[in-house]
């Protein structure tokens, strides 16, 4: 593959005989792509710093994809890590920081993994990408599919809202809307698909895209300026963002440029908490559950069955932890996180503004540590979660008379 770029079984340590087998054939675990990074140097890392590219492809060296030409990049990266001293105050954190992803090309941290992936699918010669999805990921590897020139379809449960469906098909995706429950029914549609129609596959099971969320921690050390959080608190599904960041972090240690790593938080809603419950039950595996019914929608994940493990092991090297919240926190943690710091994140990214104030409730979190939550997805992508009567909508006669009666009727 050249560039030492190579995929391994994280469980076997077996090699696969070609670069499009993402399962190991023993273990049936995801493969994980491996980048030799040991001979980067101090001084590169200071060049990838001062590089004029602010997107993740700045650390080029660190993912999988074998030439620059192959890249499809749409800017991503370098979002602002935000000092939140407003929300902060509120929440009893001195050092509170907000990693706003919401800004991302299509508005989630899915454009971190997908850059990566379609660059790679790219490169391997395939036609047509796709992804089971919630929303987010449709959207995102339809606008990366559209820009490295590959068909999508996205494969979204009934229920999806309005506006990600709307999103994927602004790029040109096939949607295709399935009558099932979305970690079985529509799983087992979709494995079936990649199968008889050898799409290229876009999501956990993919170890060349799941790569590129080990761009937050590169984006950390960097922006905090070698300053290294004591928390990062990640809204979680399926596990990726803590497995990855994880792993970036670890690189980092390994090349000596930074003397410790960040304990990490996996944030989840009560309706679909698998990480949660196997972490609290000391399990080495994820054990499925049936996910109900949340605000969260982006992250109503019940069986991470890809990376949950992975996730799991590095919650615990990190001495970290892992928190459900119900959907009162997570809408109030949404609300305090537009109003206090100006950031309109979808409820499932404000999990983690609702898990540091848990934690810092709890005494888990100290006051002075320096906390990061990773806000992973635009309010706009389910704008419904925000509630809005008739009567805040009805029109007043353009008067000051009027305008002073209407003021006086929302204060009261
Ligand atoms: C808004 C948002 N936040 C967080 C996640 C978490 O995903 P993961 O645990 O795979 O990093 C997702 C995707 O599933 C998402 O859409």
């Amino acid at each position: 593959m050249g560039r030492g770029i190579s995929l391994r079984c994280p469980s076997c340590g077996e090699s696969p005989a070609s670069k499009t087998v993402f399962h190991c054939v023993h273990c049936k675990r995801v493969l994980e792509a491996n980048v030799e990074v040991a001979h980067i140097t101090r001084a590169d890392f200071q060049t990838m710093r001062e590089s004029r590219d602010h997107s993740i492809w700045c650390w080029f060296d660190f993912f999988p994809v074998a030439d620059r030409s192959s890249i499809v990049t749409l800017g991503e990266g370098s979002t602002p890590l935000i000092q939140a001293r407003r929300l902060g105050e509120r929440l009893g954190l001195g050092n509170l920081y907000l990693k706003n992803d919401a800004v991302l090309p299509t508005g989630s941290l899915k454009d971190r993994s997908n850059s990566v992936g379609l660059s790679v699918g790219k490169e391997l010669g395939f036609t047509t990408a796709t992804v089971m999805s919630t929303g987010n990921a449709a959207a995102s590897v339809a606008a990366y599919s559209a820009a490295a020139g590959l068909k999508s379809v996205v494969l979204v449960p009934k229920g999806t809202a309005a506006s990600k469906i709307i999103q994927a098909r602004a790029y040109g995706a096939t949607v295709i809307v399935v009558d099932g429950d979305f970690d079985y029914e529509v799983a087992k549609l979709y494995k079936a698909a990649i199968q008889e129609f050898g799409w290229y596959d876009c999501l956990s099971s993919n170890p060349y895209r799941d790569e590129g969320k080990k761009s937050y921690a590169y984006e950390f050390v960097d922006q905090l300026d070698g300053r290294i959080p004591d928390w990062v608190i990640h809204p979680t599904a399926g596990g990726t963002g803590i497995y990855a960041m994880w792993k970036g972090f670890k690189e980092f240690l390994s090349l000596g440029w930074i003397e410790r790593a960040p304990r990490l938080v996996a944030a989840q809603s009560e309706a679909a908490a698998p990480i949660v419950a196997a972490f609290e039950k000391g399990l080495a595996d994820v054990e499925p559950v049936v996910a109900r019914e949340t605000v969260a929608e982006s992250i109503q994940v019940g069986n991470p069955a890809a990376l949950g493990w992975r996730a799991l092991a590095a919650l615990r090297e990190s001495k970290g932890t892992a928190i459900a919240l119900s959907d009162e926190e997570i809408i109030e943690a949404q609300s305090l996180t537009g109003s206090l710091a100006g950031i309109f994140a979808e409820p499932a990214a404000a999990t983690s503004v609702a898990a540091a104030r848990k934690l810092r409730e709890r005494g888990v979190i100290g006051r002075d540590d320096l906390v990061v939550c990773n806000l992973t997805g635009h309010g706009l992508k389910q704008p419904e979660a925000i509630r809005i009567s008739k009567e805040d909508l009805r029109p007043i006669a353009p008067t000051l008379e009027a305008l002073r009666e209407e003021l006086r009727r929302i204060r009261d």
